[in-house]
């Protein structure tokens, strides 16, 4: 028996023996089938490994048999990768390392026996459950839209640590192994067949019959050999080191190596070609040591624990589960309503786009088809799927025509009597349990429900623009939205594949309120002598997806000013807009849209902007220049943190977790900081609120309206750090 001691053993951990079945269709012939009654989708956590351990121990034995097939256990069930609780516990890297050569024994075991061995495999196949299958002789995938194959681990801050960081590369080569685990991509059985990553694709209703024959030599197949060239120029230390240099120029470009993971693997697959398997196991031992209990792997792991929750809010707290929505519309087909159209339309919703323009519908209908044709072209969707995608759209000028709906989603004008009025005339037509979502950014949803019939199916939903690409969705619970609606509207989001976040109905909702007061701050110490391109520089280096002063130019300031001053309607003086922005207004300098902001936009599409030269006349003190880079981040960020504290204190979204995922997917904050309060936890809460007081006191914010208020902590905050708590367990 192999020691896995050390790997965390789930709450509910079943006996020995009944996480994995062994069936004995015929004579020769074991079927090892992974069945943990613990769990929906079997998860390579301890129990599992204990009893597969036991298993091999027993296949070992049996001289009686020519086949062994592993599969799932059920169609579309094989397994979900490494225990991610287990991973997010784990702070020893020695224990860690101990428990990552444990399973490769396993799995080198496996790959000893001497029948034939077959992977079955379907459904998501990620990481580990991949690993395990790659110890296997030979792969047989599931030919269906479901079954997604990779390795993604470089995603939550970790390698393909069982074996995949040094087995797919010997198995495909370096190039599309570098292209696997770097962009930790899940990919279609068909599309893993023609990269060699699986041997053979079946039809999902023969997956287990035609692995059994092929374990038991009925039907011939073999791995596929790649040819003495591929062979020689994976072993070639030149054409290695030349393949290792592009892609680190690429990945740095990218992450600006923020993110270890991605580097080590890149070292551990360029030397895989040349890698004994046992020194393979060593080193990925090592790196999977240090990565996992180091706080990159900790804060990625919490974002995709906190998306896995969000995945949970598509149905009751009682298990029920909203009806499947079949037919839905979208009222204004503008820049927003177009892409929520076009995403329902695709995913097999009829969804009817009704404007008062006719020119309106004209192009979100062919926005829709230009998007369709691209992933077409792009072999991301087949013929008969794109066929599919634009029969599901069609337009309307005449409201009266939407009553079959069971959700409509308005996104008019951002105007209450506009939206009140539409949304009215809407309660009329529709059934009295349609759903009626608006995309408001910025209005109450309470006031827009107020005189509408059932109010309780009036719900935000908050999309971000672009639609498609964007992937956050904040649902607005109103005062009397009902709680079955939330639901269904959750499950709506995901349906289209974005992440819900359950959001109160306060002003800015929750990413804008975090957003305001991060640009007003950037744009105050602009105007106080920094230089905002140097800002931009110090926040891309932060982890911002752009600097705060692209992104101003990207909003507009029209937009921005306009969502500042409903803040500080709402919240009063610590929103306090900075008045530059209305001095950028008056010279119709809106941004990107009008062609100059903080920087020149010249027209095309590879035209690089460059900053504006006549700034300075904005610029009317200097203290800010004096400020070093700490200093600077520190002011725009601790601004976040100091507000995404009183929007847990008001409880604005249901805990921390749920307010980072906010802020990682809805304001692209550096996910490797695991969200606004995740990086306030690595600070620590007695630093931050140390650093906030300086803050607060500085000439800078005493002179300031609101400056002091703005940070001075919030009482959460105060008693975390006197407690030396966090905000995420
Ligand atoms: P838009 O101006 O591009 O489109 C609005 C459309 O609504 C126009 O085509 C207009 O003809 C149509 N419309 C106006 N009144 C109508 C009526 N009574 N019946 C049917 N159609 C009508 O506006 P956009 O940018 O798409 O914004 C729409 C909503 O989405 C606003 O509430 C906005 O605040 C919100 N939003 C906008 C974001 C953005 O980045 N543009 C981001 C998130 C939310």
């Amino acid at each position: 028996m192999t020691d896995f001691s050390g790997y965390p053993l789930p709450d509910n951990c079943p006996e020995a023996g009944e996480c994995i079945r062994v069936e004995r269709p015929e004579p020769g012939l074991a079927v090892v089938i992974l069945d943990p009654p613990h769990r929906s989708l079997a998860v390579l956590d301890a129990p599992l490994i204990r009893d597969l351990d036991a298993v091999v121990e027993d296949l070992e034995q049996d001289t009686s048999l020519n086949g062994i097939v592993l599969t799932g256990r059920a169609p579309g069930q094989f397994a979900a990768g490494a225990d991610i609780d287990a991973i997010a516990q784990l702070t020893d890297p020695k224990v860690i390392e101990k428990m990552v050569l444990a399973v490769h024994e396993l799995f080198n075991r496996i790959e000893d026996l001497k029948p034939r061995t077959v992977a079955a495999i379907s459904g998501p196949v990620p990481g580990g459950a991949f690993e395990i299958s790659l110890a296997c002789d030979l792969i047989v995938a599931s030919d269906d839209d479901k079954t997604r194959i990779g390795l993604p681990e470089t995603q939550l801050g970790i390698l393909p640590g069982w074996g995949g960081s040094h087995r797919l590369p010997k198995r495909i080569g370096l190039p599309l192994s570098l292209d696997a685990i770097l962009t930790g991509r899940l990919f279609k059985a068909r599309v893993a067949w023609k990269r060699g990553m699986v041997d053979r694709i079946a039809k999902p209703e023969y997956l287990l019959e035609v692995a059994k024959d092929i374990a038991m030599g009925r039907k011939k197949l073999q791995r596929k050999h790649r040819g003495w060239k591929a062979w020689a120029m994976d072993k070639n230390p030149l054409m290695a080191k030349f393949i290792a240099s592009q892609a680190r120029k690429t990945i740095m470009k990218k992450t600006r190596g923020k993110y270890p993971a991605v580097l080590r693997a890149l070292d551990m697959v360029i030397a895989a070609p040349s890698e004994s398997r046992e020194s393979g196991a060593r080193k990925e031992a090592i790196a999977i040591a240090e990565l996992a209990s180091g706080p990159v792997c900790k804060a990625l792991v919490s974002i995709f624990k906190g998306s896995e929750a969000a995945k949970k809010l598509g149905k009751g707290p009682d298990g029920w589960k909203p009806s499947r929505i079949e037919h839905g519309a979208v009222i204004g087909g503008g820049i927003m309503g177009g892409g929520i159209a076009s995403a329902m339309a695709d995913r097999g919703i009829w969804t009817r786009i009704c404007d008062l323009s006719a020119d309106a519908l004209d192009a979100a209908v062919m926005d829709h088809r230009k998007d369709i044709d691209k992933r077409k072209r792009r072999r991301r969707i087949r013929q008969h799927q794109a066929n599919e995608a634009l029969d599901h759209l069609d337009m309307t000028l005449d409201s009266n025509t939407l009553g079959k709906s069971q959700v409509v989603i308005e996104a008019v004008a951002e105007v209450l009597p506009v939206k009140q009025k539409v949304l009215g005339g809407l309660a009329e037509i529709v059934s009295s349990d349609c759903i009626i979502a608006t995309n408001t950014s910025s209005l109450s949803v309470t006031a827009i429900a107020n005189d509408i019939p059932n109010p309780e199916r009036v719900v935000g939903m908050h999309f971000f623009n672009p639609v498609k690409r964007m992937p956050l969705v904040e649902v607005i619970r109103g005062e009397k939205t009902s709680d079955e609606v939330v639901s269904a509207t959750c499950a709506l989001a995901l349906r289209l594949g974005k992440t819900p976040v359950v959001v109160k109905d306060v002003a800015g909702f929750q990413v804008n309120r975090l957003l305001a007061p991060y640009l007003d701050e950037a744009m105050r110490l602009f105007v106080a002598g920094a230089d905002p391109s140097r800002m931009d520089r110090l926040m891309l280096d932060f982890g911002m997806p752009m600097g705060p002063f692209t992104l101003i130019d990207e909003v507009g300031f029209d937009i921005a000013l306009h969502t500042g001053t409903s803040l500080h309607e709402a919240y009063g003086t610590r929103f306090t807009p900075c008045p530059a922005m209305n001095d950028g207004l008056g010279e119709n300098r809106l941004g990107k849209k009008t062609g100059k902001g903080f920087y020149v936009h010249p027209k095309g599409k590879k035209a690089k902007p460059s900053l504006a030269t006549d700034l300075a006349k904005f610029q009317t003190e200097t203290w800010a220049n004096k400020l070093n880079n700490a200093e600077l981040v520190d002011r725009m960020v601790l601004s976040m943190v100091g507000e995404a504290a009183r929007c847990l204190e008001e409880g604005v979204t249901e805990n921390a977790q749920m307010l980072d995922l906010a802020t990682v997917f809805g304001t692209g904050f550096a996910p490797f900081h695991g969200g606004v309060l995740g990086y306030a936890d690595s600070v620590g809460t007695t630093e931050v609120v140390k650093r906030l007081n300086i803050i607060a006191a500085s000439p800078e914010m005493t002179d300031r309206e609101g400056g002091v208020e703005k940070f001075t902590p919030a009482k959460i905050l105060i008693d975390l750090a006197a407690s030396g708590g966090k905000f995420r367990v």
